[in-house]
């Protein structure tokens, strides 16, 4: 195991650590005053993980970030006994990483947590950054605090038994780090470990200026403003990382047709088209409805009222988008193009 970064946070600093042998997070498990909670499907995949008596099982669906399940937990937390001085590790995606967050930040009034993020997603972006996350009523991430783990343990092995779709999903967050640097001309599938790394660096040096999402931290919502509208729209059919993809698709047409420096334009559009074909992912046109997204844009807790997104011009930036009928046009090509 070794250092790779560590997190500048106001809480405290954490350190992200590349774990070379699976062994040493079960050390990290087995230790006292530790409560694991793990994701069905890796706990199936990885039954060593879970064989620690107090070890939580918790299905990764979306249904599972809500704060019924939070209120379990807890109950399951206080029957085991967990004080101050008990630490939890929460082993899976961004959902078991949202929920467990957000449960150690209220229980106890905050008590330590270990991530050990088993999605590409997660490893190379949602891992840091301290957001967590619980979805009420029909609002997704609605409810949530800013608290980051105490330690980050990324071993890069989980990736080998992801699905092709979860795969390409986290591609789409290292797609978009790509766009926002404007060096789409590096993007390459060939060496997976290395994007990781770079994309939590890049990510690392963002938060370092904006840990609470006040300014320069919203560029990295750069491609979620449609791309959170078309997880809703697709009933949650397009995971995360592919309407990622999708919305930065968007958004680059959107600053191309307002005339900015979009530098590799056509690279950024055919490499999205091309993760989007290999993920297998079916479109369909009543998903890219303008009024609809429109509407659920509106609706979102980010929302001015007005249209605000990330664009890339010579450097990343928010626009207030006030011709509607270019991301009109801009929803139509995309759907087209694929
Ligand atoms: N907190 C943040 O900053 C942040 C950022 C981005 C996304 N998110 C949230 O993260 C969630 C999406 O997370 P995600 O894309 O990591 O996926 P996920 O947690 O939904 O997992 C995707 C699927 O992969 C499976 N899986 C996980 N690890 C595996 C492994 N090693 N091998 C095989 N299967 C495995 C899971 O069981 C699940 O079926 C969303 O709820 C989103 O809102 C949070
Ligand atoms: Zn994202």
């Amino acid at each position: 195991m070794h250092n790779l970064l560590t997190i500048p946070s106001k809480l405290s600093n954490y350190p992200v650590d590349w774990v070379e042998n699976i062994d040493e997070i079960k050390q990290q498990i087995n230790s006292d005053n530790t409560i694991t909670i793990i994701d069905k499907n890796v706990a199936m995949l990885y039954p060593d993980l879970c064989e620690h008596p107090s070890c939580i099982i918790i299905p990764a669906e979306e249904s599972s970030k809500t704060l019924k399940m939070a209120g379990k937990l807890s109950k399951v937390l206080i029957k085991s006994k967990a004080n101050t001085r008990t630490k939890l590790v929460a082993i899976g995606g961004g959902i078991v990483q949202d929920l467990v967050g957000f449960v150690a930040s209220i229980y106890c009034r905050g008590i330590d947590y270990t991530l050990v993020p088993t999605t590409l997603l997660a490893q190379a972006d949602s891992c840091i950054g301290g957001k967590t996350s619980i979805n009420h009523g029909d609002r997704k991430n609605i409810l949530g605090t800013f608290y980051p783990p105490t330690n980050i343990l990324i071993y890069p092995g989980f990736i080998d038994t992801l699905t092709t779709t979860d795969y390409l999903s986290g591609w789409g967050e290292i797609y978009k780090f790509h766009i926002l640097q404007g060096k789409m001309s590096e993007f390459s599938l060939d060496d997976v470990d290395s994007c990781i790394q770079d994309g939590l660096k890049y990510k690392a040096s963002i938060l370092a200026i904006d840990e609470f999402d006040k300014g320069e931290r919203r560029w990295l919502n750069y491609g979620h403003t449609f791309g959170h509208a078309l997880e809703t729209s697709s009933d949650h059919k397009i995971p995360h990382g592919l309407a990622v993809i999708l919305g930065s698709m968007i958004a680059t047409r959107i600053a191309h047709k307002l005339e900015y420096k979009v530098k590799d334009y056509d690279l950024i559009l055919s490499t999205g088209i091309n993760l989007i074909k290999q993920s297998g992912l079916k479109l369909k046109k009543s998903w890219f409805d303008f009024n609809e997204l429109m509407e659920i844009v509106k609706s979102d807790k980010k929302s001015t009222g007005e249209l605000t997104m990330a664009l890339v011009d010579s450097k990343p930036n928010l626009v207030n988008v006030k011709d509607l009928s270019i991301v009109k046009e801009a929803l139509k090509e995309v759907y087209e193009s694929i």
